[in-house]
């Protein structure tokens, strides 16, 4: 029996489809309505374990389209909805910033006016859970962390489009009463990752011994999170966050990109029985990018205090799986990295 009807949208992304596996899984009293539009980084191959199980379905469509979504609610009368749909890479909102405005800010507005005409017509609707990024909070450049009292400083267009998406959401918590709950997590990492990001661009370059394109002198520092991780944190914050409150999430795991390449080239040499030391001769620095934030480190001690969630893996343990599932999915890789990728890789490393 069917006790809740949950949409989670961005369902095929990276962090989307290990979501959707966890609820799927976890919840078969759970119907679980998967709407993505299935952009360049969006992929049904994702989900291929869980999409004949009768408590999940695939719709596809585009949030910035406010009469669909409208339609999409009419149809579903959802009980609750966890938002991960959006534009996520940093250097495409660098080229095309007007995209992360429309899906990141117009598609949230349109999920949250579609949750509030719920709330209004007598819905008992349990939350609209926004997904967002410790990258709101902007670039550390001491030794402290970002806490959810951390003012927002949003640096690039792509954490300008998720800091609006957070505003939009508490002033509907605030104006409307709508019941919502945010988390701001850390940099992942894992299995699905489409290989515009560091950790998987840099495996397939490695695996095809193609130049390692390091972004200035790769001091930056990130806080790496396995994804499955992030996906436990979401089903305790659905769950048990208090509504109108705000979870960091992170890992406290903090490397220097080369530091953390260096490593990847290590494993990656052992994992391809090439000899020590002949990856990291792919490593090429290259022009920083623009407005390229220094560090980012969350403090993750109240989800740890109230909520109970640590992560489950050592940093040392979740890179190894990583690495095997990308060595293992050589076809997946192959087939997301053939068509647009290819124009994509040219324009933005051939600059
Ligand atoms: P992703 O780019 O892998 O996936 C995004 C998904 O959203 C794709 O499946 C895409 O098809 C879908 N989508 C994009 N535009 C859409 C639209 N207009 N309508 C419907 N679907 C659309 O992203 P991800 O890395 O899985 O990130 C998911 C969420 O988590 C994002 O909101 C991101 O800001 C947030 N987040 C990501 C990280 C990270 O390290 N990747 C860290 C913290 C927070
Ligand atoms: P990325 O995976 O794009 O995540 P984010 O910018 O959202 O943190 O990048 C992680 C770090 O790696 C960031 O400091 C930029 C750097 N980087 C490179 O040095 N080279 C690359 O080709 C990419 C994609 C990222």
């Amino acid at each position: 029996m069917t006790t809740k009807t949950i949409l989670i949208t961005g369902g095929a992304g990276f962090i989307g489809s290990h979501v959707v596996r966890l609820f799927v899984n976890k919840y078969p009293d759970y119907q679980i309505v998967n709407l993505d539009n299935l952009t360049y980084a969006g992929n049904l191959a994702n989900l291929t374990d869980v999409e004949s199980q009768p408590n999940y379905t695939f719709v596809k469509g585009d949030i910035t389209d406010q009469k669909f979504i409208t339609e999409l609610f009419a149809t579903y009368n959802f009980d609750g909805v966890i938002h991960l749909a959006a534009e996520s890479h940093v250097d495409r909102s660098i080229t095309s910033p007007m995209e992360f405005v429309l899906t990141n800010v117009v598609g949230t507005v349109n999920l949250l006016n579609a949750s509030k005409e719920l709330v209004k017509g007598g819905k008992a609707f349990d939350r609209f859970y926004h997904v967002s990024t410790d990258e709101v909070y902007g670039s550390l450049h001491d030794d402290s962390f970002f806490t959810e009292q951390t003012s927002y400083d949003p640096q690039s267009p792509y954490s300008a489009s998720k800091a609006s998406s957070d505003h939009f959401v508490r002033a509907y918590h605030n104006t409307y009463k709508l019941p919502v709950v945010i988390s701001n997590c850390s940099n992942n990492y894992g299995p699905n990752q489409f290989p515009e990001k560091l950790i998987p661009l840099f495996i397939n370059n490695i695996r095809q011994e193609k130049a390692l394109p390091v972004y200035g002198k790769g001091e930056n520092i990130r806080d790496w999170l396995y994804v499955v991780d992030h996906a436990r944190a979401i089903d305790v914050v659905y769950h048990q966050g208090v509504l109108g409150e705000t979870y960091n999430i992170g890992g406290h795991n903090e490397w220097t990109n080369i530091g953390l390449i260096k490593v990847l080239c290590k494993i990656m040499d052992r994992k391809l029985n090439r000899a020590e030391g002949s990856s990291e001769k792919l490593i090429s620095y290259v022009t920083d990018r623009a407005g390229h934030d220094f560090r980012y480190a969350i403090d993750a001690s109240k989800i740890q205090k109230e909520l109970g969630w640590t992560p489950s893996l050592q940093f040392e343990e979740g890179i190894e799986k990583t690495i095997d599932w990308y060595i293992e999915n050589e076809s997946w890789l192959s087939f997301v990295t053939s068509g647009d990728y290819l124009n994509y890789y040219k324009q933005q490393y051939s600059k």
